[in-house]
């Protein structure tokens, strides 16, 4: 995709964080914006923030966990603008604990966001944006932790390597049609993810406490603007991968010589 000026880009999670920093770099670009999150007032802000600017966004009420929910968002981008040309399936939230203490309601809430999400937003908006025949791009927020195993981390961990392989087949799907897939994988990034709980619906609560801190993450924390100026040259540039933090390549390395060496010894 060569530019976003006049095109329509949607961004789950849009009230916060990364979501909210790539809903106002495309207004920047004078793309229209719907800004779509689980928080109707995030929403809101984000969007009139935006229309403050001279922008053109609105804010919609969405819970990606819900299918009817997303379909719903999908209806509305359609019908207000006719077209969309970019989803960010940005929405996405955070929990620490090792997987011994996991609770069947930590997988589902993870699993309901962070991977679900991804799909719901597949299945509302894909097929219509084919039949528009008008290309596109498809965002995915993964994470680091889509790519490396960190201990304490395994809930996360399992639905953020389902996005980054969902992503990579994603990709080869969609060529044909023109729209392109790129995947965010970051490390530290300053926003509200380790408040994640906040967004937490009642049904999905612990009767217990969460065991133990959040897990520190290596490397360096970017700005959320940082990583939305790099997502929108990877939609230009037609890049699968988003890494954002250099200091990723080292333990990506060390993982793959793990497997090449599993490799070597077993069949050699
Ligand atoms: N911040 C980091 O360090 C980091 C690193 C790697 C990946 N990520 C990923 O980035 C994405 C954005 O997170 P962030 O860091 O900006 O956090 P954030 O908490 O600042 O923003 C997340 C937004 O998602 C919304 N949200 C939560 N549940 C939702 C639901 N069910 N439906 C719709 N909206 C919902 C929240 O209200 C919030 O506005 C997530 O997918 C996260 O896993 C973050």
């Amino acid at each position: 995709m060569e530019g976003f000026e006049g095109r329509i880009a949607v961004v789950t999670g849009g009230g916060s964080g990364i979501g909210r920093s790539l809903a106002e770099a495309f207004a920047r670009e004078r793309a229209k914006v719907v800004v779509a999150d689980i928080d109707a007032r995030a929403a809101e802000d984000v969007a009139g923030g935006i229309r403050a600017r001279g922008g053109e966004a609105i804010p919609v009420a969405t819970d990606v966990a819900d299918l009817a929910s997303v379909q719903a968002l999908a209806d509305r981008a359609f019908s207000t603008w006719g077209a969309v040309h970019v989803l960010c399936n940005n929405a996405g939230v955070a929990l620490w604990g090792g997987l011994e203490t996991a609770t069947h309601r930590d997988w589902q809430w993870a699993l309901g966001v962070n991977l679900w999400g991804v799909i719901h937003g597949i299945e509302a908006f894909v097929p219509r944006m084919i039949a528009g025949k008008q290309g596109g791009h498809i965002v995915n927020t993964a994470s680091m932790a889509g790519l490396i195993a960190s201990q304490g981390l395994g809930v996360y961990n399992t639905t953020k390597y389902a996005v980054v392989g969902l992503s990579e087949t994603l990709q080869k799907d969609l060529r044909p049609y023109g729209i392109g897939v790129s995947v965010i994988c970051p490390l530290g990034v300053a926003t509200q993810i380790r408040r994640s709980d906040r967004n937490r619906p009642a049904s999905l609560r612990n009767d217990t406490p969460s065991p133990g801190p959040a897990v520190e993450l290596m490397g360096r924390t970017l700005e959320p603007d940082h990583v939305a100026r790099m997502t929108l040259g990877a939609i230009r540039g037609g890049q699968l991968y988003v890494i954002t933090h250099e200091e990723s390549l080292e333990p990506l390395r060390k993982r793959f010589q793990r497997i090449e060496r599993a490799v070597l010894e077993l069949t050699r």
